[in-house]
């Protein structure tokens, strides 16, 4: 079983948005099943560089659309991002080095940013967007 279902509930209603994070999801299961069957450094590092490289483009779509229509909460989102991606980088760093195994721990680092993000933050700017004609 994957370890993230999507849920209808996580959809915003604005196409590539929930596209995005589908394939974020996607993402996140991908590299949850190479760990499950042992899969060795260089694939889950292919996997790892995937999933930041998909995380960037995501967060980069999302705030276009904020700074497109000012969206008023943008600081605190956009500080959010920052955040993720920083610990997300340091984590790659430290597989790198050998430091750190993927495990169970940071895959559920990883689905319940995701999810509390989608269903916390990404839904405060939902109808921000909606109003603006967005889908
Ligand atoms: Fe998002
Ligand atoms: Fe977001």
């Amino acid at each position: 079983m994957a370890l993230i279902e999507w849920e209808d509930s996580y959809n915003l209603g604005i196409e590539h948005l929930d596209n995005q994070h589908k394939g974020l999801v996607k993402q996140i299961n991908i590299l949850h099943a190479a760990m499950k069957i042992g899969k060795g450094k260089e694939s889950l590092d292919e996997i790892l560089k995937a999933l930041i490289n998909y995380t960037a483009t995501h967060f980069k779509s999302e705030e276009e659309l904020f700074f497109q229509y000012n969206f008023p909460d943008s600081k605190k989102h956009i500080a959010e991002h920052e955040k993720f991606v920083k610990e997300v980088l340091k984590f790659k760093e430290d597989f790198d080095k050998g430091r750190l195994m993927v495990s169970i721990d940071v895959l559920h680092f990883l689905k319940g940013w995701l999810i509390n993000h989608i269903l916390g933050s990404d839904m405060g700017y939902k109808s921000f967007l909606l109003s603006k004609g967005v889908r």
